[in-house]
């Protein structure tokens, strides 16, 4: 990180004939390999700032550099071709197929039919298209299937940067996810420079490494990671923007592993029953978690020991519900509220006990 691919410096958009600019004065910086989401109510600039990077739009002043090299000083087909671009209303031609849209670039850049072929063959697993909607025409398709088939195309020569302008917002709010969780996984792989605008905060909290929270004008409020966007608003307007349940956004946000666990009344089969009482009564639970090796047997209250004189006499009852360390914290919150027991327990794989979570615990993780 700290490497920066693109870079706006006192970026101003006048329109011609318009009293105020749509972008006033924005300076932004992108890492390379990071998505960086624009995110903003309507009109205050992310389409504009978005096309000024391309060129499809000229800005009236400032610079904006990609890869250490001014926009203005590149031929602007060279740098479009070099920059995936998505946008909401996808664009595909009508009556070409599938492979021919995709191929769309590839073939502009004069790449042989075989290339092409398996390029486009490529993409369409990435993508998860199957082979047999290559042939097809755009109309034939869903609009989860033309979106993906606008996302190949936009990758089709590979472009270290991907321009994304409200990419899922044509499509309902399943296939959304779907098309989120998809893309999110391509991008792990990837690692492509990513600059995506949205209007849906949730959206910016889901995609982004860091979401830049724009006003009108294109006034830049806040920039930062969601967890701190979430935590640490910047300002009212950041506040309103991200709107409410914002601690619980935040605990979706954050692992199990992030944070310590509590280690929990625990006995062994082998103790006495009259341990296990003591730490019933005083854990301040009403019950004890039973660990044998480090594996989590299960839990037992005083009613199961009644008359035991050893643990290992009673049966434990399992707990209805783990949690482990790649679960959030908001999977965690849900463990704890549905529970009988009150607490999320946090196992690893192969039912090792790692600890419990309480309420009290979790409380403590949201800041409001
Ligand atoms: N070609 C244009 N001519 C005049 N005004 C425009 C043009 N394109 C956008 N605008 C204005 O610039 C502002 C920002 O627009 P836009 O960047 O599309 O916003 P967003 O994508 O955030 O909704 C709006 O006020 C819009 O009306
Ligand atoms: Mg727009």
């Amino acid at each position: 990180m700290g490497d920066t691919m693109i870079s706006l410096r006192h970026v101003a958009k006048r329109f011609p004939g318009t009293r105020t600019p749509a972008v006033r004065d924005l300076s932004l910086d992108v890492d390379r390999g990071e998505t960086v989401v624009l995110v903003g109510p309507s009109g205050c600039g992310k389409t504009t700032t978005m096309k000024m990077i391309n060129r499809l739009i000229e800005p009236t002043s400032g610079t904006i550099e990609v890869d250490g090299t001014d926009v203005m000083a590149q031929d602007p087909v060279r740098l479009r071709r070099g920059m995936g671009y998505v946008i909401q209303s996808i664009g595909l031609m009508p009556h070409r197929t599938v492979a021919q849209n995709i191929a769309t670039v590839p073939r502009l850049e004069g790449w042989d039919d075989a290339r092409i072929d398996r390029r486009v063959r490529e993409l369409a697993a990435t993508l998860r298209l199957d082979e047999e909607l290559l042939d097809r025409y755009p109309a034939e398709l869903s609009g989860g299937q033309r979106q993906r088939v606008g996302v190949a195309r936009a990758l089709a020569v590979d472009p270290p940067v991907m321009l994304m302008d409200e990419p899922f917002a044509a499509v309902d709010p399943i296939v959304r996810a779907v098309l989120q969780d998809q893309f999110l996984d391509i991008q792990r792989r990837l690692r492509k420079t990513i600059v995506f605008v949205t209007h849906d905060i949730d959206e910016a909290i889901k995609m982004a490494d860091r979401i830049a929270i724009l006003n009108l004008g294109g006034v830049l409020e806040q920039h930062a990671p969601p967890e701190e966007i979430l935590r640490e608003p910047a300002n009212a307007f950041v506040e309103e923007f991200v709107g409410a349940e914002r601690g619980l956004k935040r605990l979706a946000l954050i692992k199990v592993s992030e944070i310590d666990v509590d280690e929990g009344p625990v006995v062994s089969p082998e103790d006495d029953a009259e341990k296990a009482r003591a730490l019933i009564r005083d854990g301040g639970f009403g019950w004890v978690s039973v660990l044998e090796d480090g594996e989590l047997l299960g839990w037992v209250d005083e009613a199961m020991l009644e008359g035991k004189a050893r643990v290992s006499d009673a049966t434990p009852r399992r707990f209805s519900a783990y949690v482990t360390a790649e679960d959030s914290l908001r999977q965690a919150l849900d463990s704890i509220v549905t529970s009988r027991t009150n607490v999320a327990v946090v196992v690893t794989e192969g039912q090792r006990y790692r600890g419990i979570l309480t309420l009290e615990r979790v409380s403590r993780e949201i800041v409001s």
